[in-house]
């Protein structure tokens, strides 16, 4: 017992990790082309499932997040090449329905093949993900409307195990328009029998990517893109071909770090009126942000005025892009007080951001930032994708260097992160640890 203790502290003090090291003050400028959605394509790869055959994926970002996926599907018997930002999915006639506990905790959105194989299989047996660092995130909504669909679901020695001898139409109303549970009920009922209604539905550009994507595959969906979604069940459906929708959160990233390092960005590849909100903070925080087409350009020359925001799901403003602004107002002029209602332990990143000199004090669903006209580098540590990021901005702008541990949270979800930042004038490297 001892000697496996040993070990394991061996093993975690003297691996290898890496660590992003950042230099401040370089101000970003250029042009930056923005990936598939992270959000998006692991729902996408997830819904290949419903339909045997081979389905194709364009404009997928090479993250880790996307190799877990590809993993779990190989598991569950697909096929699964990359070729570039393209892949392809094989299904094959009978999937296996089980996902693993070591794959599952590794990436919580695995929880997204729970509806497709209870449809194509009449059972899913999927490792319950568990909290995470940004907070222990319910899954009641998924269970109920499966249940109300007519599956059997249990919780035991830590899986779900759903079954179901013919998914029935259902109306489900949400206490709470959760994108999972929006994508779960409709991987489900694309092919349950008769119709089913999703009341309160989440409307994130991500569900309507989803949306679009069954449609192509043969789905019979109505209210795309509102809080009302009537999905009426077909008997089989068919292998698609779909792009998958730009990476909003990455572009906004961009967009944030434009302002904070007074730069000059021009980000493409992403519909503006995606990030409507937090563009629109962002010109109150004094940038300047011209848009058209899927173009944005935010320019910066003065110091941020310090600006609220309160998440809320979309159209409102994005949890996701929470950090980043707190990173931002801890250089503003003023003060602001940023209002989190999703995730109750996002705020965990603040303790980190303080190390680098940031004044925030957070209470419950709260954090008042007071701006400071500088921040120092120094070490610190990523306890989330998200707060990864926000991270980095932080470093990009503090005094001296900041290293930033933990990076293996960033890579989950920003493709080529630091050879991005670099193009763009950032001194940034990725090094051994
Ligand atoms: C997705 C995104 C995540 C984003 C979030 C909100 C992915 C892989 N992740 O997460 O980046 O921050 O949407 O935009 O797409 N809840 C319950 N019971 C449920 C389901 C959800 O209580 O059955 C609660 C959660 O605890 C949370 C809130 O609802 O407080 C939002 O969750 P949800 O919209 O489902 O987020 P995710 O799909 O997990």
């Amino acid at each position: 017992m001892q000697t496996i203790g040993s070990l394991q502290f061996w093993l975690t003090y003297h691996c290898v990790v890496s660590v992003f090291r950042v230099e401040g003050g370089a101000p970003l400028t250029g042009a930056v082309a923005v990936p598939g959605a992270k959000n998006s394509v692991l729902k996408l790869m997830a819904a290949t499932l419903l339909a045997p055959g081979t389905s194709e994926l364009m404009n997928v970002p090479d993250i880790e997040d996307v190799a877990i996926m590809s993993e779990l599907l190989r598991r569950l018997g697909c096929e699964v090449n990359h070729v570039g930002s393209t892949i392809t999915i094989t299904v094959p006639h009978r999937p296996d329905h089980r996902a693993d506990y070591d794959l599952v905790r590794r990436m919580r959105a695995s929880i997204c093949v729970l509806g497709p194989l209870l449809a194509r299989c009449g059972a899913a047996d999927v490792a319950v993900p568990g909290g995470d660092n940004i907070g222990s995130r319910g899954l009641d909504m998924h269970v109920d409307a499966l249940r109300k669909m007519g599956a059997h679901v249990k919780n035991e020695h830590g899986y779900l195990l759903a079954e179901s001898e013919g998914l029935a139409g259902a109306q489900v109303f949400l206490d709470f328009p959760s994108v999972g549970a929006t994508e779960t009920i409709l991987m489900a009922a694309v092919t349950a029998t008769g119709e089913s209604i999703i009341e309160n539905a989440a409307r994130e550009p991500e569900i309507i990517d989803i949306c679009m994507m069954l449609v192509g595959m043969g789905a019979d969906i109505s209210g795309i893109g509102s809080s009302t979604l009537i999905i009426t069940g077909v008997n089989s459906l068919k292998p698609v071909s779909h792009r998958v929708v730009s990476d909003r959160i990455v572009a906004g990233t961009w967009a944030i770090a434009a302002v904070m390092t007074q730069g000059d960005l021009t980000i493409s590849g992403v519909p503006p009126q995606y990030l409507a909100l937090p563009l629109e903070k962002l010109q109150t925080a004094g940038a300047l942000v011209e848009s058209g087409g899927d173009t944005i350009r935010v320019r910066m020359n003065e110091r941020a005025q310090c600006v609220d925001i309160v998440t809320l799901p979309y159209p409102g403003f994005p949890t996701d892009l929470q950090p980043q602004f707190i990173a931002l107002n801890a250089i503003g002029q003023g003060a602001a007080l940023v209002t989190e209602n999703l995730f109750e332990a996002r705020f965990r990143f603040v303790q980190e951001l303080a190390r680098l000199g940031a004044d925030v004090r957070t209470d419950g669903h709260h954090a008042l930032i007071r701006g400071r006209e500088a921040l120092s580098g120094a070490p610190v540590e990523a306890t989330d994708i998200r707060a990864g990021a926000g991270l980095v901005l932080a470093g990009l702008v503090a005094q001296g260097s900041t290293t930033v541990y933990g990076v293996s949270h960033i890579d989950r979800g920003y493709a080529e992160f630091v050879e991005t930042l670099q193009g763009l004038g950032a001194k940034i490297e990725r090094v051994e640890a």
